[in-house]
């Protein structure tokens, strides 16, 4: 069977421990409990826990690698310049380097990654996946796909963030405006009075 989008990318994304589907966490086995013989145990994935490593450790993913350490994508969009349209940019900006340009074997050219060469492979390829609802899986419509999980792994509560500042703001404007008349009503005998002084002899 095609592996799903996000199933595709789990290698790019190892300690992203947001709340995907939670099919996604039971498949993987956790180390559990020991047993009442002292036996280590394994228990299934729970929507709390991080992605497994694919790797046993960071070495192991350097050397499968070509010595470049896979990174964590769980906050990548909001830690590189161009945010989403780098993400996009790297995943589709694979291409035959120009002339003069020399490429180490298991390196790839890509002129959106500074330095223009890149130890990830292509990752996405036309009709790497099926969509449910039959949309043709071309590689930028992927890419977009990916990009925009990554922006929403990055900020899970964005949208709830606006929603209840838009709200915070609106009230507080109201209040802002009750406090200011109100302000002025209390003051307004103060501020109004007028001091006269009178020298005796007048
Ligand atoms: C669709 C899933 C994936 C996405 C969205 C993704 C995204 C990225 C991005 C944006 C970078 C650049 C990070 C930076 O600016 O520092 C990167 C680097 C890297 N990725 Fe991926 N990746 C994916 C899958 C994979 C897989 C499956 C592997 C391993 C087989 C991999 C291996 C690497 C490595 C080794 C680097 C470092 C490249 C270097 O330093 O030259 N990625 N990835």
């Amino acid at each position: 069977m095609m592996p799903r989008l996000d199933q595709w990318c789990m290698y790019g994304l190892w300690w992203l421990p947001f709340s995907l589907p939670l099919s996604l966490y039971v498949q993987y086995e956790y180390p559990g409990d020991n047993d009442e013989e002292g036996n280590p145990t394994t228990r299934q994935g729970k929507i709390s826990d991080a992605f497994p490593n694919p790797y046993p450790n960071d070495e192991a993913a350097k050397f499968a690698n070509n010595g470049a350490l896979p990174p964590d994508l769980s906050l990548v969009v909001l830690g590189r310049e161009g945010e989403d349209d780098y993400i996009f940019s790297i995943l589709t900006g694979y291409f035959d380097p120009p002339e003069g340009v020399e490429v180490r074997e298991g390196m790839a050219y890509n002129p959106y990654f500074p330095g223009g060469v890149i130890a990830m492979p292509q990752q996405l390829f036309l009709d790497s996946v099926e969509y449910e609802d039959g949309t043709p899986a071309t590689v930028s419509q992927m890419a977009k796909d990916v990009t925009t999980f990554l922006r929403w792994a990055s900020e899970p509560y964005h949208d709830d963030r606006k929603r209840i500042g838009f709200k915070v703001i609106m009230v507080t404007s109201v209040l802002a405006l009750v406090a200011f008349y109100w302000k002025r009503r209390v003051w307004s005998v103060l501020k109004s009075r007028k001091i006269v002084y009178y020298s005796k002899g007048s």
